[in-house]
């Protein structure tokens, strides 16, 4: 029956004891279990900041719910474990932050328009420019009211062409340094298109132009590297560095070992079992025959939880220990696996059948998926049961 385990395996166990008596009542009405393990996160943020040493400041990019793993725990587990820069993508993740972070750092990277620009101040949020028309917005308002004077974000394009400053307007604004007099720089920033991708000569060919462009401006910390940003190098640290999914345990090193540790497990409830013979086909299409006689467990996940149909012929779970295969189409609330052989004490419905673990990662998953581990992350679904563990 229902396993009181942790899903992923832990070094560490929590400090308080988990409350037991609502979380169980909760689970037993869910179809599937989402453990999100908040230790882990704390340690892969403080492992980033250890390697970019001291004098380098390790901001946590918290954007999109932080990555579906639940922005208010996580956020407070980073600002506890010393993250002091928090960066979201809208005007609207920042507000909610706000009420959870009083005094950090939030900077927005998607920008200010004129519209919202007081939203900002009022929230004491950092915008990051991304035009001149927004480096406008933000310095008349700067000087209407020096008081209220806070700090920007520049950003330089340097050849993602998403957002940024491009390169005639950094000309503009190097050779016209008055449009920047009154607003304060907290930082110069740009992003790189394949931080990936160590060997790639646009990661040298894009520190190059920021360098340049830099050297023109005001001089203000500067900020370049996303996670696997932060392994191609020391050059790529400069003043901050701005890492998000290998905080939630994704590889920056894509085909190499994973330094981070994995933060989610999975598991969803076996709702029932079957026998089957010979030559029955499974699920929609009939898209699997059964060579032989067998027996099929249905379990409460599907895509609209964000186990993506996609992985349907590469997906498998692990039950009792032991790694079986889906079998047919994974359809809108459930997947179905072939559990023949499987003791069937593992089988009883309410059992649990486990996705994400050390061993189906959210990067295996995402290559199941034909995908990346990050929309795999960013996809969880919301029927799961979240559960917190690992809290510090
Ligand atoms: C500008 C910027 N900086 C940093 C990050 C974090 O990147 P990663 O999740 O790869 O660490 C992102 C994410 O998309 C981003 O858009």
């Amino acid at each position: 029956m229902a396993s009181k385990r942790p899903i992923i395996a832990r070094n560490s166990k929590p400090k308080a004891a988990p409350r037991r008596t609502a979380v169980s009542a909760a689970e037993a009405r869910a179809g599937a279990i989402l453990e999100i393990d908040l230790g882990a996160i704390a340690r892969n943020w403080r492992l980033l900041q250890s390697k970019v040493g001291r004098n380098v400041w390790c901001a946590g990019v918290v954007k999109a719910n932080a990555y579906g793993l639940g922005v208010v725990p996580v956020a407070k587990t980073l600002a506890a474990a010393g993250c002091k820069s928090f960066f979201v993508a809208s005007l609207d993740e920042a507000l909610a932050l706000r009420d959870v972070l009083k005094t950090p750092e939030i900077v927005v990277l998607n920008g200010l328009d004129a519209g919202n620009a007081h939203d900002f101040l009022k929230a004491r949020l950092t915008p990051v420019l991304n035009d001149l028309g927004q480096v406008e917005t933000w310095r008349g308002l700067s000087l209407a009211d020096p008081r209220a004077r806070q700090p920007a974000i520049l950003h330089l394009d340097t050849g993602m062409n998403r957002l940024g400053l491009s390169r005639p307007e950094i000309a503009v604004l190097t050779t016209e340094p008055d449009r920047l007099a009154g607003v304060t720089l907290r930082a110069i920033m740009t992003h790189l298109a394949c931080a990936e991708e160590p060997k790639n000569p646009k990661n040298a060919e894009q520190r190059r132009m920021f360098l340049a462009a830099r050297r023109k401006l005001p001089q203000v910390p500067a900020s370049l590297a996303n996670s696997s940003g932060i392994f191609l190098g020391q050059d790529f640290h400069f003043d901050m560095v701005r890492p998000g999914a290998a905080i939630y345990g994704v590889n920056p090193l894509p085909g190499g070992v994973n330094p981070m540790a994995q933060t989610v497990g999975l598991k969803g409830k076996i709702l029932q079992v079957r026998d089957v013979d010979r030559g029955t086909t499974v699920g929609y299409g009939a898209a699997h025959r059964m060579e032989r006689t067998g027996r099929i467990a249905t379990v409460a996940i599907g895509y609209a939880d964000g186990w993506f149909r996609s992985m349907s012929p590469r997906a498998t779970a692990f039950i009792g220990g032991q790694q079986v295969p889906v079998v047919g189409r994974i359809s809108m609330d459930l997947m179905t696996l072939d559990v023949t052989g499987i003791d069937p004490a593992h089988l009883k419905p309410g059992a649990y059948a486990v996705l994400l673990n050390n061993i189906i990662t959210v990067d295996e998953a995402g290559t199941r998926a034909q995908t990346i581990g990050y929309e795999i992350l960013t996809a969880l679904g919301r029927r799961y049961r979240r559960t917190y563990i690992g809290a510090e």
